[in-house]
């Protein structure tokens, strides 16, 4: 099977309509993303792997080389999906060259197609200075991490009129500057429908109800494996269970010498 690129990605939505949702989950490793690959539309290498794979407090602290490392992992593990990896927080806001700088080491270094960024309207010369140069960009709007200190908690957005007007026109210049497509997250189902309706660019929903054109969760979130449950979380596992499970049947066998038993010993030449 050949790789998923951006331009098909791009192409699926059609007069304000995607026929069949984007698929998206989050990878990190090499693992995962062999396991994702064959479901998913699109793999991310999302900087929220600063609280699930190194126990961070936020993304705010996640660094380039950090997301070199892991995005070049996951395009190792996966042949099929678009690989989309997370600038990092204090690696593009600076300026578009600045930007620049840190996209092409992600695209040489990594070998995914595409970057993702968080911010709208303040972020569309920088999308527009990219998406020029050749780096595809997927824009991220509403509810973005990276900025939590200035929105003071990870609560929904687009909850009064005033926000809202803000995050649909946040919507509207990524597009506009090029972005090839958008997350949009935490944001309130009438906000998500209208950017997905009014949108010319896939509209991926995280926390933004089934009215976009296709959906993004972390995987661990939805494997059950990580100790966190926002609303708009499903559970399709319970993976945290089954390891403690298996490594406590693990520790009960070493204990009492029933591990490693006939068949994982190895015997001298007969
Ligand atoms: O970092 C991340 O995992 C993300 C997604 C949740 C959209 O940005
Ligand atoms: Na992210």
């Amino acid at each position: 099977m050949k790789r998923l690129t951006v331009p098909a990605i791009q192409r699926r939505k059609v007069e304000g309509k995607t026929e069949e949702p984007l698929v998206m989950l989050t990878a990190y490793t090499v693992r995962m993303a062999q396991l994702l690959d064959p479901h998913c539309d699109i793999l991310l290498v999302g900087d929220s792997l600063g609280q699930v794979v190194y126990g961070l407090p936020s993304t705010l602290p996640v660094t380039l080389d950090m997301m070199v490392a892991h995005g070049a992992a996951v395009v190792r593990g996966s042949y099929h999906a678009v690989v989309v990896v997370d600038m990092p927080f204090g690696t593009y806001e600076g300026s578009p060259e600045q930007a620049f700088a840190s996209a092409s080491r992600l695209l040489a270094e990594t070998g995914c197609a595409a970057i993702k960024m968080e911010g709208g309207a303040a972020m569309a010369p920088t999308i527009k200075f990219l998406t020029e140069r050749g780096v595809p960009v997927m824009a991220h709007v509403g509810l973005t991490p990276q900025a939590i200190n200035a929105l003071g908690g990870y609560g929904a957005r687009g909850r009064g009129q005033e926000e809202e007007a803000k995050i649909a026109s946040d919507a509207k210049a990524v597009a506009d500057a090029g972005a090839f497509a958008v997350v949009v997250e935490g944001v309130v189902e009438p906000l998500a429908r209208k950017i997905t309706e009014t949108s010319d660019i896939p509209v991926i929903g995280i926390g933004a109800s089934a009215a976009c054109d296709g959906q993004v969760l972390v995987a661990e979130d939805m494997l059950g494996l990580f100790e966190r449950t926002p609303r708009f979380v499903k559970r399709f596992d319970d993976m945290a269970g089954r390891i403690s499970d298996a490594a406590s049947r693990y520790a009960a066998e070493v204990r009492a010498r029933t591990f490693p038993g006939e068949e994982q010993v190895y015997l001298p030449k007969p």
